[in-house]
């Protein structure tokens, strides 16, 4: 039986990892610490709490006394640390809270870890980094996708934050003795994904008839990853796999990011012509009248900065850890529109209160 602390579990795939856990170790403990920034829901978690042995703590990472009592008081010899600031757009626009947050707050986290599990002699101890196939850098078309072993080379404020959080998790290894591993995985798509990543945008937007922002020239390439295949291999990490190693994680699935918002386009098409309540619910939604929500796509001013392609290469955790993706691109993304067609009143939440601001800013 493990007692996990997760950070950031109230965020997108924090929450889902909660779930797949609760699912398949329901003897474990799970105490969730988030700060409930603007990514951050509370509600997402509202079956989880109903489960007596599941505790939500809305607290920030970089309270170190907190997340030391947090230690102590839940005997936690594991910890899942999703907590960040995510979004590469927001972070080329405001970059500090992605230093504090990300850097900062990692090495909190670090820092009570060590003196809680070296002081109560926690010999079975576990500190789990969250990180990014950004770390990476850009790939050129004929590229070999990232290994372990490619070198860093984050592009984006975001990105250079989590590469500093990864090697300080290393280095609490190799100097203290901490028992770290670190997954470095791809884009990850699914229930409960924040509006403003690009797959919830193009649902979202499609079936509000707004439009569908390409930035650049939509040439951009991705590796997807359903949620649930990550939290998959995240899992089998943390039973199997190798203190002080790190495991990519993606999902075998590249596609450019214009190809991405045809398709979604082209999903929505067929679920509202086949289903007339659809055309009810979402009256503004072009397939409503009989047109196609790709007319929608709109090309915008590209990223700065804006990485080419990424592509992970799954070789490690697959031959040494048995990891293999259970979903394709097709199912996971049918999967993920049916979340978001059934949880309109989840979405529409967020998008009244959280983030048109930030559209505009984005968008200039
Ligand atoms: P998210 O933005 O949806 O959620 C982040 C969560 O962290 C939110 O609940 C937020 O309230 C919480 N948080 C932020 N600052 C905090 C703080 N100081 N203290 C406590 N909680 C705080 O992010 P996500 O997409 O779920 O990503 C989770 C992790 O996975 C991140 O570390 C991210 O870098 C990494 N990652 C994400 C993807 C992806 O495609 N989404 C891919 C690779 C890696
Ligand atoms: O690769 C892993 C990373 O994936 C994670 O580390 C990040 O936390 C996560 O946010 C995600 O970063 P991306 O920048 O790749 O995701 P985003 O959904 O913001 O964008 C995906 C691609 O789509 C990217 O090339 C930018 C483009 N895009 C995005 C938006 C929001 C558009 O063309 N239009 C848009 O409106």
């Amino acid at each position: 039986m493990k007692n996990l602390l997760v950070t950031g579990g109230a965020g997108f795939i924090g929450t889902n990892f909660v779930y797949y856990w609760m699912d398949k170790y329901p003897e474990d403990h799970i105490v969730v610490l988030d700060a409930l920034t603007y990514a951050g829901n509370k509600d997402n978690l509202s079956e989880a709490e109903k489960k007596s042995k599941f505790e939500f703590i809305h607290g920030d990472i970089r309270d170190q006394p907190l997340v030391e009592s947090l230690l102590v008081n839940h005997k936690i010899d594991t910890i899942v640390h999703f907590a960040a600031e995510s979004h590469v757009d927001r972070s080329i626009h405001g970059p500090d809270k992605f230093i504090n947050t990300n850097v900062v707050g990692t090495h909190t986290l670090l820092k009570a870890a060590k003196k809680n599990w070296f002081n109560e002699k926690f010999e079975n101890h576990r500190f789990h980094h969250i990180s990014t196939d950004e770390v990476y850098g850009s790939l050129k078309s004929d590229d070999q996708p990232f290994t372990e072993t490619t070198p860093y080379a984050p592009s984006s404020p975001y990105a250079a934050s989590k590469a500093a959080s990864d090697h300080l998790v290393r280095a609490y290894h190799k100097t203290y003795g901490l028992q770290v591993t670190i997954s470095n995985c791809s884009n990850n798509y699914g229930p409960y994904q924040f509006t403003e990543k690009l797959i919830p945008l193009i649902i979202t937007n499609a079936l509000n008839g707004k439009a569908l922002p390409v930035y650049g020239d939509g040439k951009q390439i991705r590796d997807w990853l359903y949620v649930d295949d990550h939290n998959l291999g995240v899992d089998l990490i943390l039973r199997k796999g190798k203190v002080g190693e790190t495991y990519n994680i993606g999902g075998n699935n590249e596609y450019t990011n214009i190809d991405i918002v045809k398709l979604v386009s082209s999903l929505i098409h067929r679920e509202v012509l086949q289903n007339k309540e659809l055309v009810n619910k979402f009256p503004n939604c072009p397939a409503a009248h009989g047109k196609h929500p790709e007319e929608l796509i709109t090309p915008v001013k590209d990223r700065a900065g804006h990485d080419r392609r990424y592509a992970i290469n799954a070789g490690k955790i697959s031959s040494e850890l048995g990891y293999s993706p259970g979903e394709s691109f097709e199912t996971g993304i049918q999967k993920t529109l049916k979340w978001f067609l059934d949880n309109e009143t989840w979405w529409r939440k967020i998008m009244d209160e959280s983030y048109n601001d930030w559209l505009n800013l984005n968008y200039d």
